[in-house]
């Protein structure tokens, strides 16, 4: 029941307030979310914007990426860093369009094949583009929830990931998981942010446990290492 509310409430507030202008967020082509997802990998929002847009420019299909000369795609990453992204994206366009002849996997698992696409990237793209009912656990959901429901595990051990998922892996909505992950990420960016949080005007605050109990500095718990 609780479950059921929380997510009407995100989903509600997404609705009005979700950040639909993202160039990513226009449609739900999985060739687009991954180029999206591996670009902001390492990179801000308002850096990758400009970066998405030209690159789906001048490369728009999966098809004209896994043909293009090798220089074309590093330039067009000029400036985003981290070059093997760029290289292995190439890798996964080729991958699809020559070894499943154009044919997306579309679970989680699948997607995991593809070079340079680990759990999180294959569960956004799962989830945004197939609607498959998984949670895409990064750091932005680790706090988020650790928040929420008092998670203590240390999210600098990786054993962590696995509890985090299966905490969340219910919560997520099965009619909307694209947008349930993507108004996370909103949630994360705005009112749940790592400093300074707004959580008293949060859309979520009545299911916030550690603003209700004053100790959200606390969480995400992690151990210096
Ligand atoms: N960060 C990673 N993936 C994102 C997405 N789809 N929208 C906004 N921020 C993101």
């Amino acid at each position: 029941q609780t479950i059921k509310k929380f997510r009407k409430t995100l989903l509600d507030w997404y609705d009005d307030e979700g950040r639909f202008h993202l160039p990513w967020r226009v449609n739900h082509e999985p060739y687009r979310v991954l180029v999206s997802e591996i670009m902001l990998q390492q990179t801000r929002v308002d850096t990758v914007i400009p970066y998405f847009e030209r690159f789906m420019k001048q490369l728009p299909t999966v098809e004209d990426l896994a043909k293009a000369p090798e220089e074309v795609v590093l330039k067009l990453w000029e400036g985003l860093g981290y070059y093997s992204r760029a290289r292995n994206l190439q890798k996964a366009a080729q991958f699809v369009v020559n070894e499943l002849h154009g044919s997306w996997p579309e679970s989680s698992e699948d997607l995991q094949s593809l070079p340079g696409v680990g759990p999180y990237t294959a569960a956004a793209i799962s989830s945004i583009s197939f609607g498959e009912t998984v949670p895409a656990v990064d750091g932005n959901q680790y706090r988020v929830f650790s928040r929420l429901l008092k998670i203590d595990a240390d999210i600098a051990d990786t054993k962590s990931r696995k509890i985090f998922y299966d905490i969340i892996a219910p919560i997520v909505d099965p009619e909307r998981p694209g947008d349930f992950n993507q108004a996370i990420m909103d949630l994360g960016s705005s009112y749940m942010t790592t400093k300074n949080p707004n959580s008293a005007q949060s859309p979520v605050r009545q299911f916030n446990a550690a603003y209700r109990d004053g100790v959200e500095d606390q969480y995400p718990v992690k151990t210096k290492k």
